[in-house]
């Protein structure tokens, strides 16, 4: 028997008028009267409404009753019944019947979704309204150090970031982006001791970046090398002290008991991890160190600049004390520095509100520090000025010794100018996850300065690898540049662009020109929603060839779909208008229709996810499920020669919201398309 009633309450009547396209926030609406006349807070209830893990139990579920019998002592069953019965859904829902122990299986109405559908047809937001709840987010991401050249770890930064900032702004939010660039480190430092022993003048008239460049990198190895070298011992020390230990572990007699072996077992298994990754770090310190002494010319060099290492620091030193050879340099080395990102960012499609570097905040440093101290926050410990806190063994140092600030007191300047500035009610960081540490003092510190009401996130990301499994480089064992790598894959995407149009010869037959531009869009796209679609917080492999698959969760094959449905139009010689204006009508006639309806008006679903979590994959996901489903209809559903004009015209429409779904949600990751490929 159905359950199903109809009651018109108050309530219910003023959620009716709500309407949001978000079909799961919309259920949970339903269902929250008569869950919140039971509990006090309905939340974890609400939590248990789900899409259905397999069609035949229909399109959503409701699984609280179970839960909720438990709290009141009645049959899960009979809650189930007396809930649905309150709760207003016959316009959404089919009638149902309460299943097994007490679950409320919904089925969307097919009519109540091609109205949906038939909105979202002249709608440039397809349904998705704006949030009656905007916050102001700043979101901190991409934050290169300049001077070094860019490398592969940045894309994820200023990708993930771009991609945040793109829907969190389409949600409705007030969206402030700022590229905190580090261009006040020690990389300056580096130059400025680059100029002054080993500048190249004509070179650096010529080309300022790549003399720039020689020159960081020609005092960083110096300068490593050093470092090395003075590391050397201590490591060494500390594996001979292991191998001791590990051989004493080793001859002692088995212990007698289960538990007595079990604890020398992983003492065992724990020294030698240590040794293992002591052995690692020896290795790369000498290759740092070979690096140098293998060479000759450079050898000769490295010994004329013994105490390199200390002489770059103070170079450092004195253009944060404002020397005024050394602030000039910084002034003129500077804009060539932002010029080379600027072409990257260019290319990546991607813009800043603001770019506040380290450098902007360096008067600021000093009265973060007095505050901190005023407040009775911070405290002298050996000369440096430390911030403790609770729930941390170490404590975050403010200030050294030697009077220098850190990037963590540039972090609180920053903090403090933001809320000043922009107010906002979160901040975002979208940095690498080795600077976890990092964000979790610096997000304490924060709080015991009174940002306790600040939302700070570390959007945390792995990070990129090779096909051998480790960090992502190039055959000479340098970070891949970034340009380098923007390159190839679109030549790369110049090929399968090619491939796609030579295996049809009915098709495009672009010229170079045309390829070319097709190719930008379709590498750069690749190269983004590989990023994209991983969880950003795993680490991700490299791959050219997966990134521009034809087949797969790929940018290309979204560009490709997108394309395909263009396509029909020119083919069909119509435009989505002239179907509405013939009076075009969404019908739901076959079941890959339906599916195909049901998946186009989840992208609510998926932007609300994102939103949650800050993670842009539950997009790719999305439009990957819209892609697969979309496959399905086309190979069930003839569109142009479907059996009536109304069904024509129908599956026209779907087709058409099919491509801007795709399109927009493309956008939302920065991502472009194409309208042939
Ligand atoms: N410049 C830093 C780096 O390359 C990242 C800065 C991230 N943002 C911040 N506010 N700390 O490691």
């Amino acid at each position: 028997p159905s359950v199903f009633h109809f009651s018109l309450s108050l309530t219910a009547f003023l959620v009716l008028n709500l309407r949001p396209m978000n079909i799961l926030a919309l259920l949970k609406s339903r269902f929250a009267p008569a869950l919140k006349s039971r509990v006090t807070d309905p939340a974890s209830l609400l939590e248990m409404i789900r899409v259905a893990q397999d069609a035949k139990f229909g399109d959503y579920q409701a699984n609280f009753a179970m839960s909720l019998g438990k709290t009141l002592g009645k049959s899960p069953r009979d809650v189930a019944t007396e809930i649905a019965g309150e709760t207003q859904l016959d316009d959404l829902c089919l009638p149902f019947d309460v299943a097994g122990p007490g679950f409320i299986n919904l089925k969307l109405r097919d009519d109540w979704l091609a109205a949906q559908l038939q909105a979202a047809t002249t709608d440039d937001r397809l349904g998705i309204e704006k949030t009656t709840k905007p916050r102001t987010f700043v979101i901190d991401y991409s934050s290169p150090n300049v001077a070094k050249p860019m490398h592969v770890g940045h894309i994820r930064s200023t990708v993930i970031g771009d991609a945040l900032y793109r829907t969190l702004q389409f949600l409705g939010h007030k969206t402030i982006s700022d590229n905190h660039l580090g261009d006040w480190g020690t990389q300056f430092g580096m130059i400025i001791y680059g100029w002054k022993h080993f500048a190249d003048a004509a070179a650096f008239t010529a080309r300022p970046v790549p003399e720039l460049s020689r020159l960081y990198r020609l005092v960083s190895k110096l300068v490593e090398y050093r470092e090395s070298l003075a590391a050397l011992p201590t490591v060494q020390q500390k594996l001979t002290q292991r191998q001791a230990e590990i051989k004493t572990l080793q001859s002692q007699p088995a212990a007698a008991d289960k538990a007595a072996a079990k604890k020398a077992a992983q003492q065992l298994a724990q020294a030698q991890n240590q040794a293992k990754s002591l052995q690692e770090e020896i290795d790369s310190l000498q290759t740092k160190i070979a690096a140098v002494e293998g060479d000759p010319q450079l050898a000769k060099t490295a010994a004329a600049h013994s105490d390199i290492d200390q002489r770059v620091l103070a170079e450092t030193a004195k253009l944060h004390a404002g020397d005024a050879e050394n602030l000039k340099l910084w002034h003129d080395f500077l804009p060539h520095c932002r010029d080379e990102i600027q072409r990257v960012y260019k290319r990546l499609n991607v813009t800043f509100d603001h770019e506040l570097g380290e450098s902007f905040y360096h008067d600021r440093l000093a009265p973060v520090v007095e505050d901190f101290v005023a407040r009775g926050l911070a405290k002298d410990s050996q000369g440096a000025m430390c911030v403790f806190l609770p729930g941390f063994e170490a404590p975050m140092i403010i200030r050294k010794k030697d009077g220098a600030f850190l990037y963590s007191t540039t972090d609180l300047a920053t903090i403090q100018y933001r809320r000043e500035t922009w107010q906002p009610d979160a901040i975002l960081y979208v940095v690498d996850h080795r600077q976890s540490d990092h964000f979790e003092k610096l997000f304490a510190a924060a709080k015991l300065w009174g940002c306790e009401n600040i939302q700070l996130a570390h959007v945390k990301f792995g990070t990129v690898l090779g096909e051998d499994g480790r960090p992502y480089k190039t055959r000479s064992g340098d970070t891949v540049g970034l340009e380098g790598l923007l390159d190839e894959a679109v030549s790369k995407a110049n090929e399968v662009v090619k491939s796609i149009d030579d295996a049809n010869p009915t098709g495009p037959q672009f010229s170079a020109e045309q390829r070319q531009n097709i190719a930008e869009t379709v590498g750069i796209g690749a190269l983004k929603y590989a990023d994209l679609s991983q969880n950003r917080e795993s680490d991700y492999t490299f791959s050219y060839e997966k990134m521009l698959a034809m087949n797969g969760n790929t940018a290309t094959y979204m560009q490709y779909s997108y394309a395909r449905v263009r396509s029909i139009f020119r083919k069909a010689e119509t435009t989505p208008a002239a179907v509405l204006a013939a009076g075009g009508k969404i019908v739901l006639s076959h079941p890959a229709e339906r599916a195909l309806g049901i998946q186009l008006l989840r992208l609510a679903e998926a932007l609300a996810t994102v939103e949650a979590e800050f993670r842009p994959h539950y997009l790719t996901t999305y439009l990957f499920d819209l892609a697969k489903s979309y496959s399905t209809f086309f190979e069930n559903c003839p569109v142009l020669k479907a059996e009536t004009t109304e069904l024509k015209n129908s599956r026209l429409l779907l087709c058409d919201l099919t491509a801007r779904t795709i399109s927009l949600g493309l956008s939302l990751l920065g991502i472009g398309v194409v309208e042939q490929m």
